[in-house]
């Protein structure tokens, strides 16, 4: 296959393009056309064809006489357990969750939060959603009951799936305080929750309300799966915008196996024989496309991974999986590897395993930064790939198309567009941009097969966020540029988004919970390079007047607030008082500048700004407290 010619098919004639590939699937009725218009004025995918997920992942696989390959390993350091599940056994058990759920009154349309680790229940809760129709919104572990509060007032579930505990590194974390508070706080109230009870972690239940997992796949009957619509939504998921509130992210059942299918061929270059392995977590997209739907819509061995790179019990860790489970293809974020490398630079536990299964390393999350590539290059032997993505898009916008044509890498690039996705770097004004300038990257309306539908329940939250800044175009919020070969380099976020070990974080969300400290007048929060996380959050704070707090107190309740209210995830342990903050005449704190202060650039200070003085203050500030890197760290 040619890249050019597949890429240009798909942008000069789409609908061929999509249904040629959608046929690739087995439908229970086959979509009439691929892109149409819904009624809310934006793109839909396959109406009218109709599926279900689950049957795709699952049952097809069986029908076609797979069903003793083995679809999931499950390998947990933390717990010293492994397990592998046939296509067959997996099936049995989401066809008999899909039975409990049904029992619970859960169907179609119904929404699930799942709170869950890594354990091979978090996949079977998600496949059983979509085998009944009802629309899954899973939770990171990592985030407080707070947060998981905010997300059952928005997606109203109808039940919750947890489990008794979960376990980070060394750490047991009991899961039902964190939800039984979330759902105290909440308005909306869930008609139960369903407990799955860990051995190293009893959670006790309320009777009436709680179900035990165990007792219910034991008294549960298997069902078959529910034909849906391709625009039925098969789940929410929550990523960080600029406010507080966090965006629903809605995906369909039809364009999302379409495109994931493509992809598993097209970029991860991945054949049923495959063990893939993502290194990544349920609760975020890569954990939904590539723990989950990809590789098991494709026929493949995914792995569920529940420990760390570094510490379950070394930074040998991966390595270990690769020859244990002789995996084919690794998807991790460079904040792993940059921690792998930290603790081992020469790399000598590679020496200690046979990873001569591996064929291509493929990282996402944030920026691939050119020492870690050149590092794990060098050391692990085989491509490393930058690709880049978003939870809106659940698939690379840009990436090596390992499965078309793979190409020559060039280091901080994430190669070139995925066939689907038609990018552009625009001015400001929305003219295009020329090449090697950068600008803000958008991608020609209508997005390919699998992105975001909408935001749920606030679709002028999508318009606004995505589609009004440029017309005809989605906004990804990153900028960057193309260079001269169309490869695209992505530089970083245009809005107040970071990104910490590979989690996409709010700062609005921090300076929320900054503001309500009866200390604190006016605050912002910065992401600043970091070595190991790629950025850290820090704070900036302005006390109100007569109050005077110690500096390193005042730090400790924020970090503690910060921690209580979005969780340990957000990884705020930095605040400092300033005297002022540079603000516009009309009292907008100019959080760019302090953006551009804190990565050393050049700074752009606005004409509208009130206080010209405020700007060498800071800086000085922030240089004294080591919050301004060394240009060299941000190569
Ligand atoms: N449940 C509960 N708590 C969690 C959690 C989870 N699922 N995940 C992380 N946390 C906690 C951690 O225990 C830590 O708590 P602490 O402050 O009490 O130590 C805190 O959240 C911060 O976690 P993290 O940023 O992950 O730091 P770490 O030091 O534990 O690990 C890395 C650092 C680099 C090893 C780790 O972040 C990593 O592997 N990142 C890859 C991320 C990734 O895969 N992203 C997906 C994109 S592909
Ligand atoms: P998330 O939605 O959590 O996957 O985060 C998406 C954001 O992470 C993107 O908008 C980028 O800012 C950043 N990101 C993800 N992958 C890459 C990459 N390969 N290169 C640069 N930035 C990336």
């Amino acid at each position: 296959m040619n890249y050019k010619n597949e890429y240009m098919d798909s942008t000069e004639s789409p609908e061929t393009f999509w249904l040629k590939k959608s046929s690739d699937l087995a439908w229970f009725t086959n979509p009439p056309a691929a892109c149409s218009k819904s009624d809310n004025g934006y793109y839909e995918w396959f109406k009218g064809g109709s599926l279900n997920t689950s049957y795709l992942a699952l049952d097809h696989h069986v029908k076609e006489g797979r069903g003793d390959k083995t679809a999931l390993i499950y390998d947990s350091p933390v717990t010293g357990v492994t397990q592998h599940l046939s296509y067959s056994e997996l099936l049995s058990e989401v066809a008999t969750f899909a039975g409990a759920l049904t029992r619970l009154k859960v169907g179609k349309g119904d929404r699930v939060i799942i709170y869950m680790p890594m354990i091979p229940q978090a996949a079977i809760a998600m496949l059983a959603c979509a085998r009944v129709g009802a629309i899954h919104s899973v939770v990171f572990g990592g985030f407080a009951a707070n947060e998981l509060a905010v997300r059952i007032d928005d997606a109203t579930p109808k039940l919750i799936v947890t489990a008794s505990c979960g376990i980070e590194g060394k750490k047991l974390l009991p899961y039902k305080p964190l939800v039984d508070e979330a759902i105290a706080q909440a308005e909306h109230k869930p008609t139960g929750c369903v407990i799955f009870q860990r051995p190293q972690h009893e959670a006790k239940l309320e009777a009436g309300y709680d179900h035990d997992w165990q007792y219910l796949m034991s008294t549960s009957q298997p069902v078959d799966a529910t034909p849906v619509d391709a625009t039925d939504p098969l789940y929410v998921l929550y990523t960080s915008g600029t406010t507080g509130k966090p965006k629903g992210v809605v995906r369909d059942n039809g364009g999302h196996a379409v495109a994931l299918h493509y992809s598993m061929d097209a970029i991860y270059g991945i054949s049923q024989d495959d063990v893939f392995w993502a290194a990544s977590d349920v609760g975020w997209v890569v954990g939904h496309s590539y723990i989950v739907y990809g590789p098991l819509i494709k026929g493949a061995t995914t792995v569920m991974y529940e420990g760390k790179p570094v510490g379950t019990p070394d930074a040998g860790a991966f390595w270990r999986m690769v020859e244990t489970h002789k995996i084919n293809v690794l998807f991790a974020a460079p904040t792993a590897f940059r921690a792998i490398r930290k603790e081992d630079p020469e790399a000598a536990f590679i020496e200690q395993y046979d990873i001569s299964s591996l064929r291509t390393l493929f990282m996402a999350g944030e920026r691939l930064d050119p020492p870690t590539y050149y590092w794990a290059s060098e050391k692990v032997g085989v491509p490393v790939i930058d690709h880049w993505w978003q939870t809106e898009t659940g698939w690379p916008i840009c990436s090596n198309p390992m499965g078309i044509e793979p190409m020559k890498t060039k280091p901080g690039s994430s190669s070139v567009p995925t066939p689907g996705f038609n990018v552009k770097v625009l001015q400001s004004g929305g003219e295009e941009q020329v090449k090697g300038q950068k600008g803000a990257i958008a991608i020609q309306l209508p997005l390919p097969p699998g992105c975001l539908m909408t935001i749920w329940q606030d679709h002028e939250r999508f318009v606004d966020g995505y589609l009004r800044e440029f017309e005809g175009y989605y906004s990804t919020g990153d900028n960057g540029y193309i260079d001269d070969d169309g490869f695209v380099f992505i530089m970083g976020r245009t809005d107040d988004v970071i990104n910490v070990a590979g989690h996409r974080l709010s700062t609005g969300e921090m300076e929320e919970v900054l503001a309500a400290h009866p200390a604190i007048a006016e605050c912002s929060v910065i992401g600043i390079h970091d070595p190991l996380k790629g950025q850290m959050p820090v704070g900036l704070v302005l006390l109100k007047d007569g109050v005077s707090i110690e500096e390193s107190e005042l730090e400790k309740e924020l970090i503690s607030r910060v921690r209580e209210t979005i969780g340990p995830v957000a990884c705020f342990k930095r605040a400092i008082v300033v005297n002022r903050l540079p603000k516009t005449r009309s009292g907008k704190i100019l959080r760019k500048l302090l953006r551009q202060i804190a990565a050393n650039e050049d700074v752009s200070v606005p004409s509208t700004i009130d206080d010209p003085a405020s700007v060498s203050e800071i800086t000085t500030l922030m240089r004294e407290k080591g919050l301004v890197s060394d240009n060299a760290s941000n190569v």
